[in-house]
């Protein structure tokens, strides 16, 4: 039997709401016992939904054990809805004070939902306490920082999970890593990403969103940390987790209608940027919060030498020589075929529950703290080389980070 781990939420604001449903969902193997954040409202109002969240959970189970198929069901009904219940009784703490929170409450685990510029001084601060971390994308607003939050994690033994993971705890992702990593479609050289909104700027096209989105001091980076984060993890999953050597990147903003905030926006709303990695794979990744381009396939595509996928569609080369009268070969005539994916006959969890088995066990969460770093050296390195208007190494891209000032900028786009 797990352990059912302790949860303190910490950042009640916009994206909470998904960690108190998260760990709601997994009664036998979390429960949230405090949340945090540096402002009452908010905390208030994420407090009383965990509360009326496993009330409402504890009555539905209760009434759905009687319609229960299987003398199994009915009871895990019945155990689900006595811990969901349990809430009621045990309560929820509230701080405003995480560094508070790690110190007084007997936590497993802390869940950031958090902006990126606090990611990595809370997810250190639970490290050092023996606190598993389960952490909002993007990882962090720079390499270093990443670095420093994974190594943290890794002296103290414990797990780090970041939310992207998402975009891979899928049978089809499962299976497309299986074709690109045996092997099965050749020789995988490259890929690229494309994904594009019309006009999806937080706090300028959507509202309703935290004040830091468009300053990179607090965010990091534009649309590459906000949305191009998701896909690059992903992409970074299905080829394997090759490392990143050098990044060649270019960012654009100027897109209308103008920001008219008062607020910093210096942040990126187009970024191109080109991949290579040590094991010889590049990665070309494309990614817009506001474009003007329609009509162009978007996703994942990696090409290999044997074959491709086109998003989810494998296809495979099945050409053959045609031959003369002798039986000479005279010309190759490729022949591209979609051919189904076979896909593992399991389930798959979700992203909460792989972070909760992974502090259960010696497995790695899907999205852990090894790939957001390389994902966050890519998002980083993209606009610094944008910046320097060239390619840079990983190693450069430590040094430069570095070098800068406090409070740490991210690579803001004059
Ligand atoms: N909003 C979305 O649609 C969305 C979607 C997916 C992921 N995310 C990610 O989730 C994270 C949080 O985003 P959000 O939209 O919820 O932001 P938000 O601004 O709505 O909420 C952040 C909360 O953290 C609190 N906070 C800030 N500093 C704190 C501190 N030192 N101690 C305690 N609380 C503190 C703020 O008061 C606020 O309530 C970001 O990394 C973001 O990229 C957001």
């Amino acid at each position: 039997m797990s352990k059912r781990i302790k949860i303190g939420i910490i950042g009640c604001g916009m994206i909470a709401g998904s960690h108190v449903n998260g760990y709601l969902a997994h009664p036998q193997h979390a429960e949230i016992v405090a949340v945090c954040d540096t402002v009452e409202a908010n905390v208030k109002r994420r407090h009383a939904e965990v509360l009326s969240g496993a009330a409402s959970r504890a009555e539905a189970a209760t009434a759905e054990v009687e319609k229960a198929d299987t003398a199994e069901a009915r009871e895990q009904l019945k155990a689900d809805a006595a811990l969901w219940a349990e809430y009621a009784d045990n309560g929820v703490k509230i701080y405003s004070d995480y560094n508070e929170m790690i110190r007084e409450c007997d936590l497993d685990a802390v869940s950031l939902a958090l902006p990126p510029f606090v990611h990595e001084p809370a997810t250190v601060a639970a490290a050092q306490a023996g606190m598993h971390v389960f952490c909002e994308k993007p990882m962090a607003r720079t390499a270093t920082e990443a670095r420093n939050m994974r190594d943290a994690c890794d002296a103290a033994g414990v797990k780090l999970a970041y939310q992207s993971g998402g975009t891979c705890l899928d049978p089809t992702s499962y299976a497309i890593r299986d074709y690109v990593t045996s092997g099965k479609l050749g020789d995988v050289y490259y890929g690229r990403l494309t994904s594009y909104r019309v006009r999806g700027r937080p706090n300028v096209d959507m509202f309703g969103y935290g004040r830091w989105f468009l300053h990179s001091v607090y965010s990091g980076g534009g649309t590459i940390y906000d949305t191009g984060v998701y896909l690059i993890n992903r992409s970074i999953y299905l080829l394997g987790s090759p490392q990143p050597a050098t990044i060649s990147g270019i960012a654009y903003r100027g897109m209308l209608p103008e920001y008219t905030g008062e607020e910093i926006n210096d942040v990126e709303e187009h970024v191109s940027v080109f991949v290579r990695f040590t094991n010889g794979m590049s990665f070309t990744y494309e990614n817009g919060w506001s474009s003007n381009m329609a009509g162009q396939p978007q996703g994942i595509f990696i090409f290999g030498s044997e074959g491709s996928f086109s998003n989810d569609k494998l296809f495979l080369e099945k050409g053959e020589w045609d031959t003369d009268d002798q039986g000479n070969r005279r010309r190759y005539q490729g022949n591209l075929v979609e051919t189904p994916l076979e896909l593992p006959d399991t389930s798959f969890p979700d992203k909460f529950r792989d972070f909760l088995d992974a502090c259960n066990s010696d497995a790695q969460p899907v999205s852990n703290g090894d790939v957001g770093l390389k994902v966050t050296e890519i998002m980083s390195g993209a606009l610094l080389s944008a910046k320097l208007g060239r390619e840079v190494s990983v190693e450069e891209l430590y040094e430069l980070e570095g070098l800068r000032a406090e409070p740490i900028p991210g690579w803001h786009i004059p």
